[in-house]
């Protein structure tokens, strides 16, 4: 929808693994027409992006196909080094035979591992805690040589800082399929009844209420920082770095404060263990984002959990059929 209202016209492929063809309709009813074009298939198909390559002028690629559950990685390396990173590797060879070299890609905070220090720089250190940030670690580097090698790559790394929530329509959001591995839709089910209580994984962190830091920023403002990442790429050679984050810090307890202050609901909640690979704080510094991309977080922790709980209570089967 971003892209679209900036004036791109967006072809998606997706294998629809952790979405559902359904939100198409849902686009086409908040965007008041005809819904984008989308084709179902698999990033790591060499036959059909070099299909689509030849059949559509592709001016640019924006790569959020991955698998992202911190935990599942663990469990689970070989198809996240499958999804993840052979995925790229096909989708930029693919590029480069059709001659299509800008590129954004959905990369992630978890490449900082444990930050030395919070807000955190772009220039700060890189390294993974788990399958998952080694295999956006793996991507970031692969992506550095080649447009080292070939400069006429024009190439956006985005740090996802901690996305959640949903359009305020309550017609589009995210449905984990499963239990949810993330804090705000685990909350949200907790708040609409399906969930008994939430587990917070740990209290005797050193933050400011031992409970877990992270920066969440609302999904509408990633989106529009990905319009602003594609401009800048269309617009200048090279290859850039940027954090996508609020520079504000939640703990998980008031990030529950918050969700029942939007919702009116109380959240039930125990105390557990820590959680293996958890940092206890992880908050962007977000300069750089705007100096370099003209681009900032506009919506607040009230709003992400207002967003949510309007999707969670209009769609509580996702986007099955109730
Ligand atoms: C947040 C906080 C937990 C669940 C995620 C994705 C990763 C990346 C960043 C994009 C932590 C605590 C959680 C629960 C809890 N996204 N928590 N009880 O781990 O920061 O990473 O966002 O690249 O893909 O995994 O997010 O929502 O899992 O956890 O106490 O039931 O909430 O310990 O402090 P995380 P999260």
């Amino acid at each position: 929808m971003a892209l679209a209202a900036a004036g791109f016209e967006p072809l998606i492929l997706d294998n629809y693994a952790n979405s559902s063809p359904r939100v198409l309709e849902r686009l086409a009813r908040i965007g008041g027409g005809r819904a984008p074009r989308a084709i179902q298939g698999d990033v790591r198909d060499r036959a059909l992006l070099d299909r689509l390559f030849a059949e559509n002028s592709v001016k640019a690629v924006i790569h959020f196909a991955g698998l992202k559950a911190v935990g599942d990685s663990v469990s689970q390396p070989l198809s996240y080094y499958d999804n993840n990173v052979n995925g790229s590797l096909v989708l930029a060879a693919a590029m480069q035979a059709a001659g299509v070299k800008t590129l954004v890609f959905s990369s992630s905070a978890t490449v900082y591992g444990e930050p030395e220090r919070t807000p955190t720089p772009e220039t700060a250190p890189l390294s993974a805690t788990n399958p998952y940030g080694r295999t956006k670690l793996m991507v970031e580097q692969i992506l550095v040589d080649l447009q080292h090698a070939d400069p006429s790559w024009n190439i956006g790394l985005l740090r996802y800082f901690n996305p959640v929530g949903a359009h305020q329509s309550g017609l589009i959001g995210e449905h984990p399929k499963g239990k949810p591995n993330n804090l705000m839709p685990f909350v949200s089910q907790v708040a609409v009844g399906v969930r008994e209580r939430l587990t917070v994984h740990g209290n005797d962190y050193p933050t400011v209420d031992g409970t877990g830091v992270r920066d969440y920023i609302h999904v509408l403002d990633l989106a529009e920082g990905h319009v602003a990442a594609l401009r800048h790429a269309l617009a200048r050679p090279g290859l850039f770095a940027v954090n996508l984050g609020t520079g504000q810090g939640a703990s998980v307890l008031e990030v529950i404060t918050a969700f029942e202050r939007a919702t009116g609901k109380k959240i039930a909640y125990e105390i557990g263990p820590r959680r293996p690979g958890d940092v206890p704080a992880s908050v962007a510094d977000t300069a750089l984002a705007g100096s370099l991309l003209g681009w900032r977080a506009q919506r607040g922790l009230d709003q992400m959990c207002a967003d949510s709980w309007r999707w969670q209570c209009a769609n509580p089967n996702g986007y099955d059929e109730p």
